[in-house]
């Protein structure tokens, strides 16, 4: 089994020391760096766009970047990021009525391409699309804000994820987001997660490094 890969949510990072924070994950070993773009309709809440991405590239930032477009419209955000640099993005499918285009419109620009549901919306509704996207993304909280707690119920979703990559592409990586940490990620994994988001519970502690340590001990 490939390691499983785990995504800093900057959204719980100093935002007035973004890059050096970046950097700080980056060197404690994280392997992404997750991008929560939200646009006050999809979501109640408000966070930043493309300008960000590009401004990280521009420093010389090169870690690979994971887009969670929390967005009405997400059509509109694709090209934006393309351009600024981003590796994949994800969106909600009830957020579009082109499903399939968008994720076309993400590959054509040699990004990877996922579809995230929320914890109300049921693995049915991606389906057909498995055989076009490399990511899955389970939200383990309602999205719209960091530091929420993480919804047990998920870990029966993540399961069943999990069997249904298996038997139609074993290729998609299999994501969840919110709410992990030290105390629930080996469940996230045992369930069946190959790539985990974490926000505050990384960017509030103490040390990145060893955290991240702490981290790769719990899911060998
Ligand atoms: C929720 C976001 C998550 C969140 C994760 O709206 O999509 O990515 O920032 O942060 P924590 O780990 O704090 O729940
Ligand atoms: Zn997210």
């Amino acid at each position: 089994m490939n390691k499983v890969q785990i995504s800093a949510s900057i959204l719980a990072a100093d935002f007035s020391q973004l890059g050096r924070e970046i950097e700080l994950v980056m060197a404690a070993g994280v392997d992404w760096i997750h991008f929560d773009v939200m646009d006050h309709h999809f979501v109640p809440n408000l966070s930043f766009g493309s300008v960000v991405c590009k401004s990280l590239r521009k420093a010389g930032i090169n870690a690979p970047i994971d887009v969670h477009l929390m967005v009405e419209k997400p059509e509109q955000y694709i090209e934006p990021f393309a351009k600024a640099g981003a590796n994949l993005i994800s969106f909600h499918p009830e957020t579009t009525q082109d499903i399939a285009g968008c994720l076309q419109h993400i590959r054509s620009h040699g990004m990877q391409a996922g579809l995230v549901l929320n914890p109300d919306k049921p693995l049915s509704l991606i389906r057909e699309y498995l055989g076009s996207i490399e990511h899955i993304l389970i939200m383990s909280v309602y999205p719209g804000f960091g530091g929420q707690s993480f919804m047990e119920e998920s870990v029966d979703k993540i399961r069943e994820a999990r069997r249904l990559i298996n038997a139609i592409n074993p290729q998609i990586m299999l994501g969840v987001d919110g709410g992990i940490k030290d105390s629930n990620i080996s469940q996230v994994v045992t369930a069946g997660a190959d790539f985990c988001i974490i926000g505050s519970g990384l960017f509030h502690a103490q040390n990145y490094q060893e955290y991240i340590e702490k981290i790769r001990l719990l899911i060998r």
